[in-house]
């Protein structure tokens, strides 16, 4: 029997395989242009498979865009909050993989914990996907390197700037720098700054990743400009990230640092007025509806993958 296929960090599957989701995706993405939006794919490769997806925390472009990708890969899903669920009422997470590697064909999971997904993905028989944890957002990176990469081309050699929070958003760019050869500049406070473990990986692994604290040396000269809330969910210290975040907010003078044609990406929700201006989020350089919608056809193509259809 072939190995499950979880998709939980991107630091963990070859870059062969996320090359094969991306161009997979910008396959399907192009075969049904202009159809609405129900309609299956031809080939329907999940015909027959349902997802369950679990959800610790709030979202609304996760819940929907997986469940529009299941529908549009002619499968279909289940969806709980996990409050909902006896895993809210302390029902170990073991048990529920077992119990649902017998209902269901695989799990997505939104959750607090990193740790309580990789004991998921321990105990389940079905593949396991990292709908956002507080160590990384792995579908959300495939969306958006979707995205730089039909409007700016190969993504490899480029230079993407992550302006704010090392947060888990900016994990998994770090985790894909590696795999997917473009340079990532993170400019953050010393004392938000990413993951030690996450940028020493990301050097064994020739990975070309630089930090610093100066948001205008991480973005000179790049193509793609980057940033996300400065509290994530499950942050408890609002007032001291607000400050130490402050001078990091992308405006048009941070952009105009850039290359001329940079883009804006951010995974939304953005909070105006503070990552971002309302200029830059609502300028010509932004692309983050695009991006939005991408979380469908990256997560079609990331199913897939899963699924063995990739
Ligand atoms: N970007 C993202 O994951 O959005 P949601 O929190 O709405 O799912
Ligand atoms: N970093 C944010 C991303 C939300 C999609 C959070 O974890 O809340």
């Amino acid at each position: 029997m072939s190995q499950v296929r979880h998709f939980i960090d991107l630091w963990k599957i070859e870059a062969a395989d996320l090359r094969a989701i991306l161009d997979d995706a910008r396959a399907r993405k192009a075969a049904r242009l202009g159809w609405p939006k129900g309609r299956p794919d031809a080939d329907r490769p999940a015909q027959d498979r349902t997802l369950a997806m679990i959800f610790e925390k709030h979202s609304t472009r996760t819940r929907f865009s997986f469940d529009a990708a299941m529908r549009q890969l002619g499968g279909d899903v289940i969806i709980s909050n996990a409050s909902d669920m006896q895993l809210g009422r302390g029902e170990p997470i073991e048990d529920t993989a077992r119990v649902l590697s017998r209902m269901v064909d695989a799990i997505m999971v939104r959750a607090n914990v990193h740790e309580d997904l990789e004991r998921l993905a321990l105990n389940a028989q079905v593949p396991v996907i990292n709908g956002l944890s507080d160590r990384g957002h792995p579908c959300q990176i495939m969306a958006d390197i979707l995205t730089i990469e039909e409007h700016r081309g190969p993504v490899a050699g480029k230079t993407l700037a992550w302006v704010g929070d090392g947060n888990n958003m900016c994990a998994s760019f770090i985790h894909a720098a590696p795999k997917l050869g473009y340079r990532l500049n993170i400019a953050s406070p010393a004392v938000y700054h990413p993951d030690l473990v996450d940028l020493a990986r990301a050097a064994e692994q020739q990975g070309m990743v630089h930090t610093t604290d100066d948001p205008r040396e991480a973005v000179k000269g790049a193509d793609v400009v980057m940033t996300d809330t400065w509290v994530s969910m499950g942050d408890t210290d609002h007032d001291e990230r607000i400050d130490a975040l402050e001078p990091y907010q992308v405006d048009e003078a941070l952009m105009d640092e850039a290359k001329s044609d940079a883009v804006f990406l951010h995974c939304l929700p953005a909070h105006r007025g503070e990552e971002v201006t309302d200029a830059v989020i609502d300028g010509p350089q932004s692309l983050v509806w695009d991006q939005a919608e991408n979380r469908i056809h990256a997560q079609k193509s990331i199913l897939a993958w899963c699924f063995e259809k990739v």
